[in-house]
């Protein structure tokens, strides 16, 4: 096409894809092309801010391997990742959230009521639950997926100081949907800030933080999986996560404990873990599939 111009580039893109093409692929490079282009429209860009944002995409690209993705933190950081997550959620069920960059496959299978403490520092925490489907009924032999932050608000895979699952684990629920675990509580950490992500938020004078929370993936054959986290509700920065994860239904609360005789029979360290303690009793929900 010649003569292409401000009116006409849209749909010239459009024209330019092969009528076979895949019907939605073509929806979706219709509707990107078509708020690219407004969206240069609408803010006149300059070709000085145009080579600015190449160069930024060029640095995410840099630092980005096979440890570290700069352009997932950028999504996460536009809000881009959690709102897939919402306009993907199940009405019914536990509200999803974010992965983040720290899961690691091959984390070691715990017994129910089993114990992550190990030589870590922080307050105790004793989380159980039960794995449930929309119509409440017990989901046996979900499997859960646990990772989190240690005391100094790294992960492990972050940390040659921890051991390389530290902090992580399988579980499988029994016959009764039930999970157990201790733990340490998480804290609050920074998302890497070293980065063109870091720059996004200095430059926008954002804080980096995220709230402490624990990741859970939830597993069960028949429905759909959940990737989620759970947030405390006294932690200091529940209403600015830098990366948009916090939603109500994964809210959960801390209840202070003196007395072992509050704990869950089949704890393993229940006879040893240090008091106080805290301990929350938070069931997940899952979709069908
Ligand atoms: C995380 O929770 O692990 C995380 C999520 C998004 C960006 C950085 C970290
Ligand atoms: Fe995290």
């Amino acid at each position: 096409m010649r003569n292409v111009d401000k009116k006409t580039i849209t749909q010239a893109f459009m024209n330019y894809c092969a009528a076979d093409t895949e019907p939605r692929l073509r929806l979706i490079l219709e509707r990107l092309v078509h708020h690219l282009h407004a969206f240069a429209k609408e803010t006149e860009l300059t070709h000085e801010e145009w080579r600015k944002g190449i160069e930024l995409l060029t640095r995410t690209g840099d630092i980005t391997d096979e440890h570290r993705n700069e352009f997932v933190l950028f999504s996460d950081l536009f809000g881009l990742s959690s709102l897939v997550d919402m306009i993907h959620s199940a009405g019914d069920a536990t509200p999803s959230s974010v992965l983040g960059p720290f899961h690691v496959l091959g984390a070691p299978l715990l017994p129910v009521g089993g114990d992550l403490i190990q030589e870590n520092e922080g307050d105790p925490l004793v989380v159980s639950g039960r794995v449930k489907n929309a119509k409440g009924q017990i989901l046996a032999g979900a499997e859960l997926e646990i990772w989190q932050t240690a005391a100094n608000a790294l992960y492990s895979s972050q940390d040659e100081n921890q051991s390389e699952y530290n902090l992580r684990a399988r579980q499988v629920v029994g016959e009764d949907g039930r999970y157990c675990f201790s733990t340490v509580r998480p804290v609050p950490y920074e998302v890497p800030t070293d980065g063109p992500g870091g720059e996004l938020l200095r430059a926008t004078g954002r804080h980096a933080w995220r709230p402490s929370h624990l990741h859970i993936i939830v597993k069960a054959d028949g429905h759909r999986s959940l990737v989620t986290e759970l947030f405390p509700d006294d932690d200091p920065y529940l209403d600015e996560d830098a990366v948009f994860g916090v939603r109500e239904g994964i809210v959960m609360h801390y209840e202070l404990h003196d007395s072992r005789d509050d704990l869950p029979d089949d704890l393993a360290i229940g006879e040893t873990i240090a008091t106080p303690y805290l301990m929350v009793d938070f069931d997940f929900v899952l979709a069908d599939a």
